[in-house]
């Protein structure tokens, strides 16, 4: 397959002389990170490097000893902290690992520091302090060859709508010092894997909603980054659309690529994300394995469809709380550790009948309020003090 070949080949480019380190990735055309944090496209100065592009081996056991190989971190980020120049304090401290092939989200409330942290990691804004590795190289020692380890799509649509698609991602690469008929090759594959390609040679600003934010990936995906970083990419998308996203994202994590992911859809975190990290007021409150950080719910909550209308009152179970969404359908919180019998007894009890059960799906959405709220009351108390 042509996309793994040139994923895995050695990869050299021509232009401006003087930039060729070989063996290793060369420098990041500034032009190339201007144009991501100005949105603008077009042709910019070009570097010429060697690199191999292998995706990193995914975790686990290894296939020849059997046993457990230790892996350099897609992203390590150490005590980092950011005040903006007008005082703010945006991160407090900030420190989370994110394995490589890992599908990872970092979820919080507005103005929790989501973007800051983004924009550190992918060098568009500077940290006051603290350090950050990406795949084990040191985004400020080594800040170019950082920086191709990177894609970024960041949350507004940057790119020229007067644009056609293949040339919006073709003029991306050459920032990059891609050598054009490479980037002709890729802008072809990043477009089909994106279903785009018959919209290739149309003008930008025609394309959907979903198809302009799709385009967004396809383009962070020219440089064939490592670690791919999408802040709130499905913001202010419908339910089809983002489905349609969540599978093109799958797809690239599936073949390998480490992605992060900020959103502010909780369900969208849960369906997607192996793991996260819960971030309020620039400090980290949760951090861990999806299963681990929604285990420490005590919590539970069920739906019951009833078989007839509820014609009585509710019933009563000590330590749970019954509430009604409509007369067919009632909620039940309970701790984890109720048995259910105790519930049914009690509906039976009640005379209701209940035909299907399931769990409520906002479990994430339970557990990211009670964390925001304990960041916030530790914000008053530090306020008070
Ligand atoms: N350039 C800036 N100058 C000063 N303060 C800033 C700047 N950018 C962000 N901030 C402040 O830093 C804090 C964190 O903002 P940030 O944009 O990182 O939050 P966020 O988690 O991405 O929020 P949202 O979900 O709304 O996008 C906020 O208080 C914000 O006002
Ligand atoms: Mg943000």
């Amino acid at each position: 397959m042509r996309l793994e070949t040139s994923l895995r080949g050695k990869w050299t480019g021509t232009g401006t002389p003087g930039a060729t380190v070989a063996g290793r990735p060369g420098a990041v055309p500034r032009a190339a990170c201007n144009a991501l944090s100005r949105g603008r496209t077009g042709r910019g100065p070009a570097a010429r490097y060697t690199t191999g592009l292998a995706p990193p081996p995914l975790g686990g056991p290894s296939p020849r000893t059997g046993t457990t190989v230790t892996q350099t971190p897609a992203l390590e980020v150490r005590d980092l902290r950011k005040i903006y120049d007008n005082g703010t304090e945006a991160l407090k401290g900030v420190s989370l690992s994110v394995a490589p092939g890992d599908f990872f989200a970092l979820l919080g409330p507005n103005g929790a520091g989501k973007s800051t942290l983004i924009g550190i990691v992918s060098s568009l804004v500077n940290a006051s302090s603290g350090e950050v590795r990406i795949f084990g190289v040191d985004r400020l020692a080594q800040r170019e060859d950082a920086m191709r380890l990177i894609g970024l799509v960041p949350q507004e649509l940057n790119f020229n709508m007067f644009e056609k698609p293949f040339d919006v991602l073709v003029n991306y690469a050459g920032f990059y010092g891609i050598p054009r008929a490479q980037a002709l090759v890729r802008a072809e594959e990043e477009l089909k894997r994106a279903q785009l390609w018959p919209k290739a040679f149309t003008m930008g600003r025609t394309l959907s909603g979903g198809m302009k934010r799709r385009l967004m990936i396809a383009r962070a995906l020219m440089t064939r980054p490592r670690l791919l970083i999408l802040d709130e990419p499905t913001a202010g998308v419908d339910i089809e659309i983002r489905r349609g996203m969540w599978d093109l994202l799958s797809d690239i994590n599936a073949a390998g690529t480490t992605v992060i992911l900020t959103t502010h859809y909780l369900e969208e975190a849960e369906s997607l994300c192996r793991n996260l990290a819960i971030i309020d007021h620039g400090r980290i409150v949760e951090h861990g394995p999806m299963k681990q950080v929604l285990a420490k719910l005590d919590v539970e909550a069920f739906v019951l469809d009833l078989e007839t209308p509820l014609a009585h009152g509710l019933p009563q179970v000590e330590g749970a709380v019954f509430s009604t969404r409509d007369d067919h359908t009632l909620e039940v919180e309970m701790p984890r550790s109720m048995d259910l019998n105790r519930i049914f007894a009690a509906l039976s009890e009640a005379g209701i009948r209940v035909r299907s059960m399931r769990t409520k799906s906002n479990r994430l959405e339970e557990l990211f309020m009670r964390m925001t709220q304990a960041g916030r009351d530790a914000v008053a108390k530090e306020a008070e003090a």
